[in-house]
């Protein structure tokens, strides 16, 4: 067999599949949707999915991956079960269409790095105004795609590994350090009282599908990310450990960017929590506003934090670009360099649209969809975002689950599961992933699923 390229140490492999699922959905992404969710509610909510729902799915997705060594088309195909082959498809689609408007992001954040160290923290009015100069934000956009595009064409151990070994752990100690300061903010503690106490009577039908929404995507499910980076990993990794620990880590980051933020609303609003509910905009706005009250070090926080968020999106980025690129080369016999450069440009394009949405084009921004839960106008990105992230996610766990419990079978996922983890046999958590991956989550993802795609493109609501 020709050699794939694999990670070199458990440990590398638990930082990139960790980097992937830490990046913009931790702390531009979670913060946002608790926001709008109402608060703490969310936040039990998305922390029951993660780890009852999500936690089983990110197992058997890495599990198929190692076993087949293959990315999510050939896997279906390698394990004998070609007629299985669209769901990995439909991953390949999601992952397209998730990094055409995360580079958008990515691009902005960018970006944002040069306004921090230039002193530009104007808050709501200067990043409308910079969302909409399209040439700038589109050439920081091609720049971080050009730069996915580099970490990915270096392969798994040289660029994927390395990048995500030195990057991760500065995240993290950057990151506490900003919940340090917030914290010692006036009114700090109205924006904890948001973030974590729970008010249930905020929580309808639409908080709960974002929920799950935003665990599939901040846990890079659904859509064999995971299957990928999994036919990388060797035979004697502990995948459930491995898994567990990936879990840890993106939870865990995505609580603390909620420490980090939070509490900083609750300072500018004066313990209101207006502009908790800033949608896509909020990180863009509240932090930047943070760093301009701190004076001469403004700056210097303000440039590190974008830098930082750029770093956690470029290991999501480079694990998004992997899935398509894995297909192009295992299945369509391109060679790597190629398929990156090639499969990159036409994301960057499929991402225009999504670009054009926050004002500069008016189709686009509003025009596009009128039929998003119950007749609000939506942008193209937040509907790229919907599709993907909301729905074919979710679809793409069920599949996954249902296939490796009923045909696949669970005997084959476990001893799977089990290759590098000699006492899972028996174990309670054996039992437990059975039970969730054959039952569990095919069944409420299924339901999820429908009711989603019901009450946002069609507007039906049952519950
Ligand atoms: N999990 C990444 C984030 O939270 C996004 C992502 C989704 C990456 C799906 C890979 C696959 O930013």
């Amino acid at each position: 067999m020709a050699p794939r390229g694999g990670f070199s140490s458990r440990i590398g492999f638990i930082a990139a599949a960790a980097g992937s699922a830490v990046g913009l959905g931790n702390i531009w992404g979670f913060p946002f949707e608790v926001g709008e969710g109402g608060g703490a509610a969310f936040v039990v909510i998305y922390l029951m999915f993660c780890f009852i729902l999500c936690f089983p799915v990110m197992a058997t997705e890495i599990a198929i991956g190692r076993k087949t060594q293959k990315n999510p088309v050939g896997a279906f195909t390698a394990l004998g079960y070609k007629n299985w082959n669209w769901v990995g498809k439909l991953g390949i689609l999601a992952g397209i269409l998730i990094l055409s408007f995360y580079n958008v992001i990515a691009g902005w954040a960018f970006g944002y790095i040069f306004e921090m160290a230039a002193g530009h923290f104007g808050g709501g009015e200067q990043f409308g105004e910079y969302t909409l100069k399209i040439f700038k934000v589109g050439g920081y956009g091609l720049a971080f795609m050009a730069t996915t595009a580099l970490v990915v064409s270096r392969g798994i151990s040289g660029g994927i590994e390395k990048a995500a070994k030195m990057l991760m752990p500065t995240l993290v100690v950057m990151m506490l350090a900003m919940v340090i300061y917030s914290l010692t903010l006036p009114n700090a503690m109205d924006g904890i009282r948001f973030y974590l106490v729970p008010d249930f009577s905020k929580i309808n039908a639409g908080v709960v599908y974002n929920a799950m929404g935003q665990a599939f995507f901040s846990l890079s499910l659904g859509m064999g990310a995971l299957i990928t980076y999994g036919s990388y990993v060797n035979k004697k990794e502990n995948i459930v450990s491995a898994a567990a620990l990936i879990t840890l880590a993106d939870v865990g980051i995505a609580v603390i960017a909620g420490l980090m933020i939070f509490p900083l609303i609750g300072f500018m609003s004066g313990g209101t929590m207006e502009g908790a509910a800033g949608g896509p905009g909020l990180i863009f706005v509240t932090l930047p506003t943070i760093f301009g009250t701190l004076g001469s070090i403004g700056p210097v926080v303000g440039t590190l934090f974008f830098v930082l968020l750029c770093f956690a999106a470029l290991t999501s980025t480079v694990s998004l670009l992997e899935v398509p690129v894995a297909y192009a080369v295992d299945e369509l016999n391109i060679k790597r360099n190629r398929a990156v450069w090639i499969v990159a440009g036409i994301i960057f394009a499929i991402g225009i649209p999504s670009l054009l949405g926050f004002g500069y084009s008016d189709f686009f921004s509003t025009a596009f969809t009128t039929y998003k839960e119950g007749g609000t106008d939506t942008d193209f990105l937040s509907f790229i975002a919907s599709l993907a992230n909301d729905s074919i996610l979710p679809l793409g766990g069920c599949m996954i689950a249902f296939f490796a419990a009923h045909v696949w079978r669970k005997h084959n996922l476990d001893d799977e599961l089990a290759e590098g983890s000699p006492n899972y046999k028996g174990s309670f958590v054996q039992k437990y992933l059975n039970f969730a991956v054959g039952y569990l989550a095919p069944f409420v993802l299924a339901v999820v699923f429908v009711l989603t795609v019901l009450f946002k493109f069609f507007g039906i609501s049952i519950f």
